[in-house]
């Protein structure tokens, strides 16, 4: 397995990933968000590959002067292609993504997750992930889903 910087050729890979994970088409503001994290200098994307096929991504933020620090880091989203979870990738490219983001001058990483996303909240509680000190507040701006 090799863990590097995620490129615009990798894109339709990932974007199958996220299709098996979710089930559905991915939708092109997906596609767009997904191509604003290569070569930024405040998103990356980082990717799992064998053999030049691309297995599992993970996508992370800096945010600048949120949250009362001056700098801080976002794991945004983190895929694993089905066939092979549960052997480290998972772990192993949160781990490459910290250490881009400590490059980078963040001293801490923040997530979210869905209340009722067990497995994923399971998941990073293994990695290290503990409360953080901030809740995530929630407001409709009226618009009808
Ligand atoms: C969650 C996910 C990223 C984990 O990646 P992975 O490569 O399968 O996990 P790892 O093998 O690195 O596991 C690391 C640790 O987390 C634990 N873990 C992983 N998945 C878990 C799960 N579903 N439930 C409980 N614990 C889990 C592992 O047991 C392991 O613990 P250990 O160190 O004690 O062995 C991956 O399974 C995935 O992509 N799931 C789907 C996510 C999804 O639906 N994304 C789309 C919407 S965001």
């Amino acid at each position: 397995m090799n863990l590097r910087v995620m490129t615009t050729e990798d894109l339709p890979q990932v974007e199958a990933i996220q299709a098996r994970l979710t089930r559905q088409p991915v939708p092109q503001p997906w596609k767009d968000m997904l191509a604003e994290h290569v070569d930024q200098e405040h998103r990356l994307g980082i990717v799992a590959t064998q053999d030049d096929e691309v297995f599992a991504f993970i996508l992370g933020e800096i945010k600048i002067g949120g949250f009362g620090t001056e700098l801080s880091g976002w794991l945004e989203l983190v895929g694993v292609d089905p066939e092979h979870m549960g052997s480290g990738i998972g772990a192993a490219l949160a781990q490459a993504l910290f250490d881009t983001l400590a490059q980078r001058g963040v001293a801490e990483v923040f997530t979210s997750v869905r209340w009722d996303m067990g497995d994923m909240l399971a998941f990073f509680k293994k990695i290290g992930f503990d409360q953080s000190p901030f809740i995530n507040l929630a407001h409709s701006t009226g618009k009808q889903e």
